[in-house]
């Protein structure tokens, strides 16, 4: 498939590329997981793929269905490790991002189940650092991450890794844990909890450090209301103010995909490439 209307730059060592709209960033973010998991099957025989919810990846697994559905696409031998989860949550809750995976790809594909990992909004609270704890000795025992898929909160979070006053050191060690949700995540996920005061407060998610051991990384912002954060979290210094920023660490193995109104606050989408 070409990609005549791309267009791609580096910044600080991460490449960007920008998309008509928001359907061809979730088009190309399915092509890179298609490809990654190409290339790790070919090295090893299996691929490991780390996920994440929200509502820009929709599209991108609508994608990796249809092509499921075409014979193209395998997850038979995938194993995935999801970012986050609310906590406490049941799974069978339909706003459960253990729900949401199966409605929009684990229940779809030829995917494992065992192989298709949450973190537990189940489990109890005295043994929430060590289910956390496991999630990593999970990934490391399946090799790591080929590749870790991500949103960007308005806020700057990855994952549920919100904005904090922290050293940059302190941020990029962070591990797999529960957290409170910062109060613009809140506001965003009133959408799915009919009203900010019903949004579970807490969650359980990867760490910065977790996410930033992946092989690749590839973090997909669309929409006017993500530009500033994009802005900032790609052109601005390195801060555990704006978690995001903090993947400047791992520059090269960074591709952010943005659309044409999240990029606008980029002066190289404006001036440079235009
Ligand atoms: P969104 O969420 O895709 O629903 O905008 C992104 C995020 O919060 O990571």
């Amino acid at each position: 498939m070409s990609h005549a209307d791309d267009r791609s730059f580096r910044h600080g060592g991460m490449l960007v590329r920008v998309a008509a709209d928001s359907r061809s960033v979730c088009l190309r973010a399915a092509e890179l997981i298609e490809e990654a998991i190409r290339r790790a099957l070919a090295a090893r025989g299996r691929a490991v793929l780390g996920l994440a919810t929200g509502s820009t990846p929709e599209v991108v697994y609508r994608r990796l269905v249809e092509r499921h559905e075409a014979g193209a696409l395998s997850f038979r031998d995938v194993t995935t490790y999801n970012l986050d989860e609310y906590y406490p949550i049941s799974p069978l809750d339909p706003r459960s991002y253990r729900s949401y995976m199966h409605r929009h790809l684990f229940g779809r594909v030829d995917i494992a189940p065992h192989r298709a990992h949450l973190l537990d909004g189940t489990v109890p609270e005295p043994f929430a650092a060590e289910h956390a704890a496991q999630f990593e000795r999970w990934i490391a025992a399946d090799g790591g991450l080929d590749l870790q898929l991500l949103g960007i909160g308005r806020n700057g979070h990855i994952g549920f890794n919100e904005p904090s006053e922290v050293s940059i050191a302190e941020a990029l060690r962070l591990p797999t844990r529960l957290v409170e949700l910062h109060p613009v995540t809140r506001a965003d996920a009133a959408r799915d909890f009919g009203s900010e005061e019903s949004v579970i407060p807490r969650a359980l998610t990867m760490g910065v450090a977790t996410i930033l051991a992946a092989r690749s990384i590839v973090i997909l912002a669309t929409g006017a209301h993500k530009a500033e954060v994009v802005a900032a979290a790609l052109t601005g210094p390195m801060t555990a103010k704006i978690p995001a920023s903090l993947l400047q660490s791992v520059a090269p193995k960074v591709t952010w995909i943005l659309d044409e109104a999240a990029a606008r606050g980029l002066s190289h989408y404006r001036f440079a490439d235009r």
